[in-house]
């Protein structure tokens, strides 16, 4: 990378802005030496559950891991369907896999990219058993339509909120609107550890109670364990660095808003197909996504002017060789596999400059015009 390329995230950026706050929750965590589920932990949870204006919080060690265990304290499992977005990341479908039960695709929404309700309506069979809304690139699903879809049926609804910490629903926030959500804290994330790290939260203190052993060997007191179960424990150091950047990330957000804010004056009527954000939302904006007829092309060439780009996703879920034994063929969704073809993410990172932010408008106009 050369001194005024423009990456598509800058982890360096942030934490330079950081180092002292986070070497010093680092530090002290070392000098307590409690690496196992220590004081962090416990304050992390707190924390971030009042964030999310949830309940409960409870530390697990990756997004996948949070929303795979709680599939699973729903009790979902094997002969269960869980309806849940062809466009999302396939950690979304896999962890309705590892669970036991099977992954149901439905297309997306045309201007949000979140899950299209009605099409998870005609979707519910008498083995659905959840809807697994997902709040893609930091704008949250149509969770009103979501979750009146489930009371109809008698359904469980999960988030996964692992792009949208801090987004709000009609004045809610992401995390407090389903039967629990799940979070992801990969470093690039909005909010994002050094390291693996991921949370669940929920309002039913039943379920954190049972997520609390799950993660820690089906324990209920030291060596009394209940169920069999797995180790997937939130790290007390990775805990320690989400406490400071909690304390961040609303501004970072709003920086992120202000980057989007920009992008879309900036980009207005070239031809490409902007972010919308529905009445109601507030965006976090994880990724600024645009679709472009010609993406390849642009990709190409903004790279070779220093421009990073990136691509949320261009294989769907359901045309992944990790599901080819589905046989589901291509042409079945057609809105997420339009979108999978044209869809282009911008440099997104709150310390990005506003003249970055205008250098890669400007390239991009003169490409498309070009
Ligand atoms: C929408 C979505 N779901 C799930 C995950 C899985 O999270 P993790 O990578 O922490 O397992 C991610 C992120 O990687 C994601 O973006």
């Amino acid at each position: 990378m050369i001194a005024d390329d423009i990456p598509l995230v800058d982890l360096r950026a942030q934490h330079a802005t950081i180092a002292v706050e986070v070497e010093d929750a680092v530090h002290q965590a070392m000098e307590r030496c409690d690496f196992i589920l220590g004081r962090d932990v416990e304050a992390f949870e707190t924390e971030f559950a009042a964030y999310c204006e949830a309940g409960y919080a409870v530390g697990v060690d990756s997004g996948l891991s949070a929303l795979e265990l709680g599939l699973r304290a729903l009790g979902v499992g094997p002969g269960d369907e869980v309806i849940t977005p062809a466009n999302s990341f396939i950690a979304s479908s896999s962890a309705i896999s590892f669970a036991g039960a099977t992954p149901v695709w439905v297309d997306c929404d045309p201007e949000t990219y979140c899950i299209d309700v009605d099409a998870a309506r005609r979707a519910v069979t008498r083995r659905t058993r959840a809807i697994m809304a997902v709040h893609l690139y930091g704008h949250p699903a149509d969770m009103d339509a979501v979750i009146a879809l489930a009371a109809d049926h008698g359904l469980k609804v999960v988030e996964d909120a692992c792009q949208a910490h801090g987004a709000r629903f009609n004045g809610r926030r992401a995390g407090s609107l389903g039967d629990f959500a799940a979070f992801s804290f990969y470093p690039a994330k909005n909010l994002g550890a050094y390291g693996d790290a991921g949370m669940l939260t929920t309002n039913d203190p039943e379920l954190a109670a049972s997520l609390r052993m799950m993660r820690n060997y089906g324990q209920r007191h030291k060596y009394e364990h209940v169920t069999m179960a797995w180790n997937r424990r939130l790290d007390t150091i990775q805990a320690a660095v989400l406490r400071v950047k909690l304390r961040h990330l609303d501004a970072w957000n709003g920086a992120r808003r202000r980057h989007a804010m920009l992008y879309s004056r900036l980009l207005q009527g070239c031809g490409l197909t902007l972010p919308r954000t529905r009445p109601g939302v507030e965006h976090v904006f994880h990724q600024y996504v645009v679709q472009a007829p010609a993406r390849e092309k642009l990709v190409a060439e903004l790279a070779e002017r220093g421009v990073a780009t990136g691509m949320h996703y261009p294989v769907p879920i359901h045309l992944q060789e990790a599901y080819r034994d589905r046989g589901i063929c291509s042409g079945s969704f057609p809105v997420t596999e339009k979108a999978a073809l044209r869809l282009v993410s911008l440099p997104m990172y709150p310390e990005l400059r506003p003249d970055q932010v205008e250098r890669v408008a400007e390239e991009i106009r003169s490409l498309v015009a070009g």
